[in-house]
């Protein structure tokens, strides 16, 4: 039974849920610098946030005091084209002037993903220092249309995990490793906004929101976000 969620903003177009998604991270996080003196960001790729960062690179966000991490990122050099590193260095590091103090990107190992996967845990864990999980002010999301989010893809080893945070994940489909964040290490940010554009995520979206749908084959199930974003055509 599909049990439609009620922290839902919807929108007749991508670029209107882009602008109120920004809208909203920049208020969010200017808020939480505010209350605290910084913030930390995880960072999701994909094209529907692309356009959301270009958007933050233009505003009056205090650059010097927020951290930007990836909650995945490809096994690939970070000035491949696939790279979400290099996503975002273009649409909002570069434009915006990020000092690279304030960026954490996934220093990849292609030939050793597990050892790049575990330096990025210590990463994680040395700015979460003496926590018990990554306690990101945000965390952005995407949703494929298979329904993983992240790098968590349906039937991956990844899924299972519940101790570490950060994990090389095999993923058969690509014939290659992608690296993510654990179901649970996103689950421990304070927000956590799924983006969700385009008419061919209704059919995975339905299953996420359908309680006897399993999160081994729709893997944003293991997500309970705070907001969901989501475009009218993805509706179920
Ligand atoms: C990635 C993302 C991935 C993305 C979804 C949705 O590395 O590609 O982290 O999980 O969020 O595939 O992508 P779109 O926003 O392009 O639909």
């Amino acid at each position: 039974m599909i049990e439609t969620p009620n922290n839902i903003d919807s929108f007749d177009t991508v670029e209107s849920l882009q602008k109120t998604a920004s809208d909203q991270i920049i208020e969010y996080l200017h808020a939480r610098v505010t209350q605290n003196g910084s913030a930390s960001v995880s960072l999701s790729g994909g094209s529907t946030p692309k356009r959301i960062y270009e958007q933050l690179s233009q505003s009056d966000l205090p650059w010097d005091k927020i951290h930007w991490f990836w909650g995945d990122e490809r096994n690939v050099p970070a000035d491949d084209e696939q790279s979400n590193f290099r996503m975002v260095r273009l649409a909002m590091l570069e434009p915006a002037g990020v000092p690279d103090a304030q960026v954490h990107p996934v220093v990849t190992i292609p030939d050793d993903p597990k050892r790049a996967a575990m330096d990025y845990e210590n990463t994680l864990r040395e700015h979460f220092s003496g926590q018990t999980a990554p306690a990101f002010d945000l965390v952005l999301l995407g949703m494929g249309d298979d329904g993983h989010t992240a790098s968590l893809f349906p039937h991956t080893a990844a899924l299972a995990e519940s101790n570490r945070w950060f994990v090389e994940n095999w993923v058969e489909k690509f014939d290659a490793f992608r690296y993510t964040m654990t179901a649970h290490a996103i689950s421990a940010g304070l927000q956590r906004w799924f983006l969700v554009t385009g008419a061919a995520k209704k059919p995975a979206l339905s299953k996420v929101w359908d309680s006897s749908a399993s999160a081994d084959e729709f893997p944003s199930k293991l997500v309970t976000p705070t907001r969901w974003f989501v475009t009218q055509e993805t509706l179920p």
